[in-house]
């Protein structure tokens, strides 16, 4: 008997045939509505694969109704979304897709770093709302990039990718990760350091790595309390990890000079949020991977993992 798969969200429709071949398939046949929780919970109880992304919550309260379920394929480096402990209780094998989006990440990280240094959503504003009414000494000046020093926390994939950019614009490179790295810091030129030394020395700290319990609110009140006034927050990894109350304090009180998010704590963010009142906030919403050959890339990836494990074959990437 042919394997049953639920999609959780209208992928494209190669990824689809592609399923098709091996599978019969249900799917949450929408673009930019998650599934509902009752219809997952629904659908889970039915299908020996689920092939995912990082919208829907997959908990043990779910699990539970997920007898048959041999796979969760989730179409996303991060996992934090699924419950690992619970699924390898159940003997279910969980995906994910490292490798193929780093480079696309690195690429957005950079951006939003230079978007927000160099202030270009304010500008671009500033032109649009017809305030440009001449060249001026002091309009509009933000921070340098080249020769500043940037902190990296969490030298991962990304975080190295991340980091052969900024050796592009000179940059004098500290990062903070549990191992250390030591032939990429020689490749880099990186200095490894504790969390405080790279808060008190970088002028621009990006956030790169996965959000876990320990990760939860790792930059809070006392973190901001030690950067420098003129430095600049980038987070490109999940919102958890910034506690958003402190930040916006941070940024409202001059504590830190800026920052730029395409991450947040709930997302889609809440329009009410504070931050997304400060002029000195760069906003994206979640578009770390989001080029058209990176999405395909990881789109079918996550089918590749998904149809390996149905037939009990070692998936490409496992997390657990
Ligand atoms: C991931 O894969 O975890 C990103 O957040 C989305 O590409």
């Amino acid at each position: 008997m042919r394997p049953t798969v639920y999609i959780t969200r209208r992928i494209p429709d190669e990824i689809i045939a592609k399923i098709v071949e091996q599978c019969d398939i249900r799917m949450w046949d929408e673009t930019d509505i998650p599934v509902p929780r009752n219809v997952l919970e629904k659908e889970i109880s039915s299908v020996e694969g689920l092939y995912c992304l990082l919208t829907e919550t997959i908990d043990r309260e779910i699990l539970a109704k997920a007898s048959r379920l041999k796979v969760i394929s989730n179409m996303a480096v991060g996992y934090n979304n699924i419950d690992i402990k619970a699924a390898k209780e159940k003997g279910i094998t969980v995906t994910n897709t490292p490798g193929v989006l780093t480079e696309t990440t690195a690429d957005l990280t950079f951006a939003l770093l230079m978007a927000t240094a160099r202030r270009l959503i304010e500008s671009s504003d500033c032109l649009r709302g017809g305030n440009w009414k001449t060249w001026s000494p002091m309009q509009l000046t933000g921070q340098d990039i080249y020769g500043a020093t940037l902190g990296i926390i969490g030298m991962g994939r990304i975080g190295a990718s991340l980091a052969k950019r900024a050796k592009g614009f000179d940059m004098n490179m500290l990062y903070y990760n549990r191992s250390q790295k030591p032939e990429l810091e020689k490749e880099l030129n990186m200095k490894y350091t504790d969390l405080d030394t790279l808060l008190r020395g970088s002028d621009f700290v990006c956030i790169m790595t996965p959000y876990t319990p320990q990760t939860r609110n790792l930059i809070g009140k006392r973190e901001f309390s030690l950067m420098k006034k003129s430095s600049i927050l980038i987070n490109t990894a999940r919102g958890g990890i910034v506690n958003e109350n402190d930040l916006f304090q941070a940024l409202r009180d001059g504590e830190i000079w800026a920052a730029g998010l395409d991450v947040f704590e709930q997302e889609p963010v809440c329009l009410d949020n504070p931050l997304l009142t400060l002029p000195n906030v760069v906003t994206l919403p979640h578009i770390g991977s989001a080029s058209i050959k990176t999405r395909m890339k990881m789109a079918e990836l996550a089918a590749d993992n998904l149809l390996l494990a149905i037939k009990n074959q070692t998936p490409k990437h496992v997390v657990v």
